[in-house]
């Protein structure tokens, strides 16, 4: 039984999860979720024959799509960390890293698997064509900088071991090209990740204390925005025979959403109000009850944000071909969506007005902001803020052709989180628990409604 427990208290000590001394650490398994999520969503897919004609080509992609992604995240630790004033954010580096290691693990054995597993014939082709030469480089590089990662490899390289891992800024780099190669004539998803990489390493070159205020950092938004459009033009100019003057002008096209410049820019503007929101939480107006309700009601507006920049609109997401509409007015909140009706007999049962949709939606944000003012203890605020996280994404995911049946998903787990805070928040304000599970009900069905 003792050696059970301390093998459990091994365990535990040692799991991704946990902190040093073995205790369950939000942050920490908030991101391992979050890492998990695109495999187990694609396996998911796969095991339901979801992932069209050629199930392995769309996991290859889609494996080295997170691959990037992820690894572009450990370089975006750094700056969230210094910008926002979060040191703790630290804890999550290696994980992200060794994540982004194992997305390119997988994403190579199931191109192993796509050769039907002759070593040589996948030897000759990474010898051979440079696109995957790249590639194997970048994974190389990955494994050196996965396998030097423990505390005994940074105690052991002392002072060398920083500049090993500056390594990563370049192994990026590569990686990136291989993105930009492997996605043929539509870069538009490498040339975003190419330009978060500028804002990434513009902003480390950026003269230290002058790398936080606003201008800077609205600065640093255009530069990124500017270094993507520079990378679109290069690469339309000198890789494809498609004129690169039509792509540009592109970007000044709003009408199918933001092109991947303008979504740089916008993203860089949003890093900046972010850390403008943080600042304003040390001021006298930051410890009061409106700026936590004003926060928190910006999450409220996260699917129209998404739903501007990437061009969606409802319809995407509504059954095609059916007549009848049955949620009248707009679905989604907010002045950005205008409200189109959802064709179909989706939902049976009463039919809400939009209105009171949008009342409840923004309701239950400010609600989650009074009862994040309201509780006191760590794990409290941590689930009101999983909560708020949780909600505010959902439409953003649902928003997405791909993300359909992540409705009656999202669905549960609100009304889960929603019972969940409901106990935490009933001995400090009943008021305000009481009217949790009922708003939540309204948003989930609008999740559901969105099917
Ligand atoms: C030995 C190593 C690697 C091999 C053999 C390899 C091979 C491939 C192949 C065959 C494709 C799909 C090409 C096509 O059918 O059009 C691809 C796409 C891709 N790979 Fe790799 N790759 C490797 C390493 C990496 C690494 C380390 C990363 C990132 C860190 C990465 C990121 C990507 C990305 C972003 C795509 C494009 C995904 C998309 O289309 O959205 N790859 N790779």
């Amino acid at each position: 039984m003792t050696l059970a427990l301390s093998r459990w208290h091994a365990f535990n000590a040692w799991a991704p999860w946990t902190d040093r001394r073995g205790r369950l650490h939000p942050l920490r398994v908030g991101v391992l979720a979050a890492l998990s999520l695109p495999p187990a969503w694609l396996a998911l897919r796969w095991a339901n024959d979801a992932l069209g004609a050629r199930p392995l080509q769309t996991a290859i992609h889609s494996t080295g799509y997170w691959a990037a992604w992820v690894f572009l995240a450990s370089l975006l630790v750094s700056p969230a960390k210094a910008l926002l004033g979060m040191p703790n954010l630290v804890v999550v580096r290696r994980m992200i890293g060794v994540g982004a290691l194992c997305y390119a693990v997988l994403h190579l054995l199931l191109y192993i698997t796509d050769q039907n597993w002759r070593l040589g014939v996948v030897a000759t082709e990474i010898l051979v064509r440079f696109y995957l030469t790249i590639g194997f480089v970048t994974l190389l590089g990955l494994g050196v900088l996965g396998v030097t990662s423990s505390d005994g490899w940074v105690k052991r390289l002392g002072r060398n071991w920083k500049r090993l891992h500056k390594l990563a800024y370049g192994l990026a780099a590569v990686a990136l090209l291989h993105f930009f190669l492997q996605s043929k004539a539509d870069v538009s998803q490498a040339t975003v990740a190419a330009g978060v990489y500028a804002w990434a390493m513009i902003w480390r070159v950026l003269p230290a204390g002058r790398d936080r205020g606003p201008a800077a950092l609205v600065g640093l938004a255009v530069a990124a925005g500017a270094m993507a459009l520079v990378f679109e033009y290069a690469w339309y100019r000198f890789g494809t025979r498609i004129d690169p003057l039509r792509v540009l002008r592109g970007e000044f096209d709003l009408s199918f959403g933001l092109r991947p410049a303008g979504l740089v820019l916008a993203l860089g503007l949003l890093a900046a109000g972010l850390v403008e929101l943080r600042a304003l939480a040390q001021t006298r107006f930051g410890a009061g009850l409106g700026y936590t309700v004003l926060a928190y009601l910006l999450g409220a507006l996260a699917g129209d944000a998404a739903g501007l920049a990437m061009g969606w609109t409802l319809d995407d997401v509504a059954p095609e071909g059916q007549p009848g509409p049955v949620l009248p007015g707009p679905v989604l909140p907010g002045p950005v969506l205008p409200g189109p009706v959802l064709p179909g007999p989706v939902l049976p049962g009463p039919v809400l007005p939009g209105p009171v949709l949008d009342v409840a939606w923004f309701a239950l944000f400010a609600l989650l902001g009074l009862a994040r003012y309201r509780l006191r203890t760590a794990w409290q605020r941590h689930i009101v803020d999983a909560l708020w996280a949780g909600t505010a994404l959902w439409p953003v995911l649902a928003m997405d052709a791909e993300g359909r049946p992540l409705g009656p998903a999202s669905a549960a787990v609100l009304l889960t989180g929603a019972l969940l805070l409901t106990r935490r928040l009933w001995p400090v304000s009943r008021h305000a628990a009481m009217l949790v599970v009922p708003l939540a009900a309204l948003a989930a069905y609008q999740a559901i409604a969105l099917l």
